[in-house]
C-alpha cells in the first residue's frame, strides 16, 4: 500500500509536471498533457496507472521523480537577482569612487566571460536572424542552475523563446533528453564540469574531458547539430592537459582578456572553415560583449590613467588578419644573472636575437641583465614589424630613459641589427596618425615607400640600424 500521487506527463516532450495545466511548460505544445497516477510499490520501483500511454511516454514516465529536463528559458523562476556585475558607488561620491574602481565593486573573482558569450550566442542563434526564423537551442551548463542562468538572461536582456536551460553534467542524459527538441544548436558549458558514466575519472579529469568531448563531436556528426562547447585553459595554455582537444574539434576560439580590464579578445587558434588570423574585439558591459568598432583605440584607452612618459614602454604597429593595432610592449631589465628573464607574448627566439643585435651592433652591456618582456592587452605579437619596439622598449628600460609620448615603432630587425621594411607600411602610419601618434621611427628603406602619402601631422624618421634609432629616440 504505497503513496499514490498524481502527475501529468507531456506525451510530446515527456515533461513531468506536478499540476493540471492547459500546455506543457517546457515545449508549449497545448493539449499534450496526459495524467497519470503513480504508486510506490514498496521496494523502491513504481507503478503506474492512468489513460493509455505510447511506450514514449512510459519511459519518460518511469524515470526517476523529480528529473529535470530542460527547461524554456521564460519559464524560468528568476528568484533573487544576485549581483553578478559591479555594485556601483554613487551617492555623496558622485560617480568618483565607482569610477576609480572601474565602474563599482565587482563581487567575487570574474571569470574572462565565457558563459556571457556562450549564453549570448546560444540566444543569437535561436532568434535566427538572418535565417528569419527562430529553432530551438538548448544551453547545457554544469556551472551554474537554471535560476542564475535566468537572471543572466535578464541581465542581458536576452528572452528568447526558443531558448532551452539544462542544468546537467550527465553527457548521455543530455544527448537523450534534447533529442526530442532538435535543437539548432548544442551549448555545453564547460567540458570540465560534464561526464560520461562509462568513463573512469572525475569530471574535469584529461580522460573525461577527452571522451566527453570526443561523444559531442560524434554526436555534432550523426546529428548534424553544431555542438559549442567552453572550457578553461590549464596554466600551460591548454584544455585539460595536452593539446588533443583541438584535433577532436573543428574550431577553437580563445576568449583573451585582463581582470582589470573591460575589454576582450576573441581569437581562432583552429579554424577548419576559416582563417586562424582573425580577432574580434568586445568591451564587456552590463548587458554583455559588444563588439568594438574601432579596436585600435580601446587598446590604446588605458593610457589615460598612466602618466605621459614611461620607461620601458614602445608601441608597435602590427596587422592581425584585416585590423590594425596598436601594442604596448613593456619591458623591465633587471641586473641580475641569476634570475632568468620571462617573456610573454612574444616568440623566444625573435627577442633572443633582438637582444642579440643590441649587444652587438648597438653596443648595449646586456650581458647579466634579466629581461623581462610583455604584450599589453593580452595579444601575441607574432609580426616580425613588432621587432623594432621591442628593442626601444628594451633599450628604454635599459638606460632608464623614457620614450616620448606619440612615439610608434615599425620595423623587423636583422641578425646585426639592420633595420627592414615591413609590408602594409601605409596602413601601419596612417593608423597610427588616426590615434593622435606625432612620429613614427621606421627603417630606412621604408622613407621610399612613404614618400608620396602625408599623414596628418606625423614625421616619419627613417634609421639604418639599432645605433641609429638609440641616437634619434634617447
Ligand atoms: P562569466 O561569463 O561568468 O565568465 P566565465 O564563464 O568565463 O567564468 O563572466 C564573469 C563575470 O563578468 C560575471 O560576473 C558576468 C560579468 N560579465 C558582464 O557583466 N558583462 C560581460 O560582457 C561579460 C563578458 C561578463
Ligand atoms: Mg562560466
Amino acid at each position: 500500500k504505497g503513496k499514490k500521487r498524481r502527475c501529468w506527463v507531456c506525451s510530446n516532450c515527456g515533461y513531468t509536471d506536478g499540476q493540471r495545466r492547459g500546455s506543457c511548460r517546457s515545449c508549449r505544445s497545448s493539449g499534450t498533457m496526459q495524467q497519470f497516477t503513480r504508486e510506490e510499490n514498496g521496494c523502491g520501483s513504481e507503478k503506474v496507472t492512468g489513460c493509455e500511454a505510447s511506450e514514449k511516454v512510459r519511459t519518460w514516465l518511469l524515470q526517476r521523480d523529480g528529473e529535470v529536463r530542460p527547461l524554456r528559458l521564460t519559464d524560468v523562476n528568476r528568484g533573487l537577482n544576485p549581483s553578478e556585475w559591479r555594485i556601483p558607488l554613487y551617492g555623496p561620491f558622485g560617480e568618483e569612487v565607482s569610477r576609480v574602481l572601474g565602474g563599482g565593486l565587482m563581487p567575487g573573482d570574474p571569470g574572462v566571460g565565457k558563459s556571457t558569450l556562450l549564453l549570448q550566442m546560444a540566444a543569437i542563434i535561436a532568434e535566427g536572424y538572418d535565417l528569419g526564423r527562430t529553432a530551438p537551442v538548448v544551453y547545457v551548463s554544469g556551472e551554474e542552475s537554471v535560476e542564475q542562468i535566468g537572471s543572466r538572461a535578464d541581465r542581458l536582456s536576452i528572452g528568447t523563446e526558443e531558448l532551452y536551460l539544462y542544468p546537467s553534467t550527465d553527457i548521455e542524459d543530455t544527448l537523450e533528453k534534447i533529442r526530442v527538441l532538435s535543437p539548432r544548436a548544442l551549448i555545453v558549458d564547460s567540458i570540465q564540469t560534464v561526464y560520461l558514466k562509462r568513463v573512469a575519472g572525475s569530471a574535469g579529469g584529461l580522460s573525461q574531458v577527452k571522451e566527453c568531448t570526443l561523444a559531442l563531436a560524434h554526436f555534432a556528426k550523426k546529428t548534424n547539430i553544431p555542438v559549442i562547447m567552453s572550457g578553461h585553459r590549464t596554466k600551460s595554455g591548454e584544455i585539460a592537459g595536452p593539446g588533443d582537444l583541438k584535433y577532436i574539434v573543428d574550431v577553437v576560439l580563445l576568449l583573451k582578456g585582463d581582470k582589470y580590464s573591460t575589454h576582450r579578445l576573441l581569437q581562432s587558434t583552429k579554424n577548419r572553415f576559416g582563417s586562424t588570423d582573425e580577432v574580434g574585439v568586445f568591451e564587456m558591459s552590463q548587458s554583455g560583449l559588444e563588439a568594438v568598432l574601432n579596436p585600435s583605440e580601446i587598446l590604446l584607452s588605458e593610457e589615460h590613467y598612466e602618466s605621459e612618459v614611461m620607461v620601458g614602454q614602445a608601441v608597435a604597429v602590427v596587422i592581425d588578419g584585416s585590423q590594425t593595432l596598436l601594442l604596448k610592449i613593456q619591458a623591465l631589465c633587471l641586473p641580475s644573472s641569476t634570475i632568468p628573464g620571462h617573456v610573454n607574448g612574444i616568440q623566444g627566439r625573435r627577442t633572443e636575437m633582438i637582444i642579440v643585435a643590441l649587444l652587438q651592433q648597438a653596443g648595449l652591456k646586456l650581458q647579466g641583465t634579466a629581461i623581462f618582456l610583455n604584450v599589453l592587452s593580452g595579444v601575441k605579437l607574432t609580426e616580425t614589424a613588432g621587432d623594432l619596439a621591442i628593442a626601444a622598449a628594451i633599450c628604454s628600460s635599459f638606460l632608464e630613459l623614457p620614450i616620448p609620448y606619440g612615439v610608434a615603432f615599425i620595423g623587423e630587425i636583422g641578425p646585426s641589427g639592420e633595420l627592414h621594411v615591413v609590408p602594409r607600411m601605409k596602413e601601419r602610419v596612417h593608423t597610427a596618425a588616426k590615434l593622435g601618434y606625432k612620429m613614427c621611427i621606421v627603417a630606412r628603406s621604408a622613407e621610399k615607400v612613404l614618400a608620396n602619402s602625408a599623414f596628418d601631422g606625423m614625421v616619419i624618421i627613417g634609421c639604418q640600424n639599432l645605433k641609429e634609432v638609440i641616437n634619434t629616440v634617447f
